[in-house]
């Protein structure tokens, strides 16, 4: 039984059932290209059968790491960016208290998790270092390439922290690598310092690597259960795996359903959250889907909003703006505590008619409310409801996206497993930066902003 259910009841008033039901045999194509490896970038399909290829070696190799992290520092900082950290921050959110900056390590029973390489902010990395000299650290440094600016950056400081106060040969006990198996700057450290290590696999790419280490060393170390993570995932690849119409496979009718709608004209999907813990799993989506599809022209833009915060922001353009948005609703069902507001004398606040009722209901009939306030507006709504935020939940949320996503992006018709487009911004910043060996386009560029100005 999934955790998990996706409805599409409120998109009919804008494009029939039939219309996206006539969708099926072209998405179960794609889901099958995916299987049987027909498709465009098809040597970056480890992810399709990676939850049921993990071992219990895996596992256990992960959970040593983590345990030691566990025991030995008060902080864990998860040094990456884009899918080299967006899903172990995905997780660890999702399933943490909001206010673990305030916690004692016995109240939260394992170490708080920062993150660090994600920006290239100066006062960012030089707080947090303010912030680290006190306490006792340790370091997953994440990168596929292992010579990403952002994350080498911030590592270089990190690094020196460490190795200043504990010694080169400590401080190497401190620092876990999670990186190429042969490749790259970062292996090459790892392997000098004799740090420990984990493998990215050749074949996942970094926005599908959450279930690999990228993600299972942070989120175990933060506490979880990556077992159950990986249970939650294997589900959802074997219902996937085994079912080829929409009403059996929910990441078929994910698929379907937005590339129906993108072809009416719906060219913007904002994923909206009810849940402050879920912001991040809206992230990870972002990049996701965003780097996957977005290419040769064409691409659902990915947006996301936390509500009820952001309608109090962005609700009257969804409400009343451009009419190119749906929105794809994600609502737990169950929550793990309970608050009643109860009666205050002379009701001041004109609250006392929810006395006895859970603040999830004001939530839920927020989230019914403003459903039906932007069907009525012109934007379709798709919900998919979560019984309750856990681990195998997230495992198989986590899955549908990712199998969402391949189905979704062979039937745009590019190929959702590179990303050509990210190098762009990476050359002209060396170049005008004066990185040795970008002399020439450093000229062009200097000359293009000399003509501008
Ligand atoms: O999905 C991707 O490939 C990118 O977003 C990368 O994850 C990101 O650029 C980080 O790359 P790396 O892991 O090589 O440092």
């Amino acid at each position: 039984m999934s955790s998990i259910q996706l409805s599409i009841d409120a998109i009919t008033d804008f494009i029939s059932r039939e219309e996206v039901y006539a969708l099926q045999p072209e998405a179960a194509a794609c889901q099958t290209a995916l299987h049987d490896k027909s498709g465009k970038g098809n040597d970056f399909l480890g992810w399709v059968n990676l939850p049921s290829s993990i071992t219990d070696d895996d596992f256990d190799s992960i959970e040593k790491a983590a345990a030691f992290i566990k025991e030995n520092v008060d902080i864990l900082v998860v040094t990456g960016i884009g899918g080299s950290y967006l899903g172990a921050r995905a997780v660890i959110e999702a399933l943490g208290n909001n206010f673990n900056l305030l916690l004692s390590k016995e109240e939260r029973k394992a170490p708080l998790v920062l993150f660090a390489g994600q920006n290239i902010g100066e006062e960012y990395t030089a707080e947090l270092l303010d912030a680290l000299r006190k306490r006792s650290f340790a370091v997953v440094m994440i990168s596929k390439s292992g010579t990403t600016t952002e994350p080498a950056l911030a590592f270089r400081f990190l690094k020196k922290e460490l190795e200043d106060r504990y010694g080169r040969e400590e401080a190497a006990k401190r620092i876990f690598a999670v990186t190429d198996k042969a490749r790259g700057s970062l292996k090459q450290l790892a392997d000098s310092e004799g740090y420990t290590q984990f493998v990215i696999p050749d074949d996942v790419g970094g926005r599908f690597s959450i279930l690999t280490p990228v993600g299972l060393l942070p989120i175990a170390a933060a506490g979880y259960d990556i077992r159950t993570l990986v249970d939650g995932a294997r589900q959802m690849e074997k219902t996937t795996a085994e079912n080829d119409t929409l009403d059996s496979n929910p990441a078929l009718l994910y698929a379907a359903a937005r590339n129906a709608l993108y072809r009416k004209g719906y060219k913007i999907e904002i994923l909206a959250n009810y849940s402050p813990n879920i912001h991040y799993i809206t992230e990870w989506w972002k990049q996701l889907y965003g780097e996957s599809e977005g290419k040769n022209g064409k691409g659902i833009f990915p947006a996301g909003v936390d509500l009820t915060t952001d309608l109090h922001s962005m609700g009257q353009l969804i409400q009343d703006g451009e009419r190119t948005l749906f929105e794809t609703v994600i609502f737990v069902k169950k929550v793990r505590r309970v608050l009643k507001p109860g009666t205050v004398e002379g009701d001041p606040d004109k609250l006392n008619y929810l006395n006895g009722r859970r603040i999830n209901e004001v939530n839920e009939m927020a989230r019914l409310g403003t459903q039906l306030a932007h069907v009525d507006g012109g934007v379709p709504n798709m919900l998919l409801e979560i019984d309750t935020i856990n681990e195998h939940a997230l495992g198989e949320l986590i899955y549908m996206f990712e199998k969402g996503c391949g189905i979704s992006g062979y039937m745009l018709g590019v190929n959702p497993f590179d990303q050509p487009g990210v190098e762009e911004y990476k050359r002209n910043m060396f170049a005008l930066l004066g990185k040795p060996g970008f002399e020439e386009a450093t000229e062009k560029l200097r000359a293009r902003i000399c003509v501008s100005d």
